[in-house]
């Protein structure tokens, strides 16, 4: 893909703001971030619509947006933004309206309808351009889906009155509809959740209008509270994938075996992911994901193992984008947890989304022993609209027991900050009862006090990410801001029996920390908050008492938009 280093700076929205709110705990507004995508004022949740458009090479991302308040509430529109590549956001104008003010436009997708199979469109529509959005309708006695099309581009929308809603069933509890092309079956699919009974259903349609019910997803994985925004995306399997043989085909009559074929192995897999809100394993929300097969009507997961997407708290509601210029997969999730998302000390605006992510199948080695089909996550980011600051870098050095290497990054740069580590961690230095432990902390430039601390336990063979040592109330009243997360990892490689190689990259931007281990085999995103304006400025790697690291490769610097 190539990304068009063209910067955009957040445009004024034209609907009128609410009342500007006070700032609650100082000046925590300076720490809005930088490449992750914020509302400019107004709540921000789940990402909608996002699509690619092929003719003006443009990404577009739409989302749950209350212009009125900086909580959720109705009514409840599609935000709107985009991107030429996928780090700086310009914003638009509400998209999708909701039809009365104690409705809502609840989260959708959207699809491009390039051989207008729904005959929305005249000859005057680039092919490339005809949006048609599948979206919730949620008013106080249901939930249906409607159908609403866009003839400038994704920029504003007309219902489809004559058809609308095109699914109904009567329910309060129906939503989320994701929408996708199956080149193999040449039909519409849709996933949609029937929250509250813990099932997906999946519909296909030649228009996009007419939907038929094929088959139930249901009671997979973990359950929660409700099942919340689906989606279904094809992944090539990895070369030489060992995970899945040959199958073979077996048919009985009356009971004796008649034939024995075999098949060659599958070269795509498919994913099914499935949002959980309340009671997901980190608490609150979060998304999990199933691989199995995809045949037009029914999903088959290969094994009831369930991965959960995002190891973190702040990650949720994930969709992928229709039609990706080079094929591939890429993701948005919403950077928030419904546990404290309401609370979170930002303003005039809450919430961010997190990085685009690249998708990719990978054979993971869960143990020693097993290795099975995970999904790696690759941030995609575009240096070129970027300037750097010092690249601090440290390589092949052995950190003892009460050890450190320290960094003056530079002072007042803009919050935005990225780095690898890599090292190696010896068991043979350390006992059953010592907490061998190494450290980074990436420190606040103005109050030091105010840390995030990227821990890693040789013991536990965990890392764990502190964000509670900040003055921000909010970090420490609330109860559900869990300040230590801890992401259970495998090492990149099992050097010998008692050295165990640990690679992790992480990027900070301003209140938000996204940290990939082993290139993205395990992703924890996490928001932080310090005092307005006090970015980091300092990154110090520890040693305690006890424990012997080989730091491989160690590089921090700073970054920042380019004007
Ligand atoms: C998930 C969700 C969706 C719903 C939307 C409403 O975060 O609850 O199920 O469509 O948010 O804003």
């Amino acid at each position: 893909m190539k990304l068009l280093s063209v910067l955009s700076l957040f445009a004024a929205a034209t609907i009128s703001a609410a009342t500007p709110i006070e700032l609650i705990y100082g000046n925590e507004t300076l720490n809005r971030p930088l490449i992750h995508l914020t509302p400019n004022y107004g709540w921000m949740n789940d990402p909608n619509g996002l699509w690619y458009d092929a003719k003006e090479e443009l990404w577009h991302v739409y989302y749950q947006y209350n212009p009125n308040d900086t909580v959720w509430g109705l009514p409840l529109y599609w935000g709107h933004a985009t991107s030429k590549n996928l780090t700086t956001w310009t914003q638009h104008d509400v998209s999708i309206i909701p039809p009365a003010d104690d409705s809502g436009a609840y989260s959708g997708s959207i699809v491009v309808d390039q051989n207008n199979t729904s005959g929305f469109f005249t000859n005057v529509t680039d092919p490339r351009q005809r949006v048609v959005a599948i979206w919730t309708y949620n008013t106080p006695e249901s939930e249906t889906q409607y159908v609403s099309y866009s003839t400038d581009g994704g920029f504003t929308f007309t219902n489809y009155d004559q058809g609308n809603p095109v699914l109904d069933l009567n329910s309060t509890q129906f939503r989320d509809p994701k929408v996708f092309w199956h080149e193999e079956s040449q039909k519409w699919i849709l996933t949609v959740a029937k929250t509250q009974q813990f099932k997906i259903a999946i519909y296909s349609s030649p228009n996009l209008t007419t939907w038929t019910h094929e088959s139930d997803f249901e009671r997979e994985g973990y359950l929660g509270y409700q099942y919340e925004c689906p989606g279904l995306v094809k992944l090539p399997l990895p070369q030489n994938t060992t995970t899945t043989t040959e199958e073979t085909i077996q048919t009985y009559s009356n009971g004796t075996l008649v034939s024995n074929t075999s098949v060659a192995a599958d070269t795509d897999k498919w994913a099914f992911f499935i949002s959980i809100n309340p009671g997901s394993i980190q608490g609150g929300s979060s998304t999990q994901y199933f691989i199995g097969d995809f045949n037009g009507t029914h999903f088959v997961p290969d094994y009831p193992n369930t991965n959960v997407i995002d190891l973190g708290k702040d990650y949720y509601a994930m969709q992928t984008f229709f039609n990706s210029p080079d094929g591939d997969i890429y993701s948005i999730g919403w950077a928030s947890n419904w546990q404290y998302s309401a609370y979170v000390p930002t303003d005039p605006w809450r919430s961010s989304m997190s990085l685009v992510r690249k998708f990719s199948l990978e054979e993971f080695q869960a143990n020693p022993e097993t290795k099975i089909l995970n999904i790696k996550s690759t941030p995609v980011i575009d240096y070129d609209v970027l300037n750097f600051g010092e690249n601090f870098t440290y390589h092949n050095e052995t950190l003892n027991t009460n050890s450190s290497v320290h960094y003056d990054l530079a002072k007042n740069f803009d919050g935005l900050v990225e780095f690898n580590l890599t090292f190696t961690a010896n068991s043979s230095a350390y006992g059953n009862h010592d907490f061998a432990g190494l450290s980074l902390y990436l420190r606040g430039d103005q109050d030091k006090n105010e840390y995030l601390r990227l821990g890693f336990g040789a013991n536990a063979a965990a890392f764990y990410i502190d964000r509670g040592n900040t003055a921000v109330p909010f970090v420490s009243e609330n109860p559900f801001f869990t300040d230590k997360v801890s992401v259970n990892n495998q090492p990149s490689e099992y050097v010998t029996n008692e050295i165990t190689k640990y690679k992790v990259y992480g990027i900070a931007d301003r209140n938000i920390l996204e940290l990939y281990f082993n290139d993205g085999s395990q992703v924890s995103t996490n928001t932080y908050f310090f005092t307005g304006g006090n970015f980091i400025g300092q990154a110090d790697i520890e040693v305690a008492t006890d424990g012997v690291f080989e730091i491989e490769d160690f590089q921090i610097r700073q970054m920042t938009l380019k004007l």
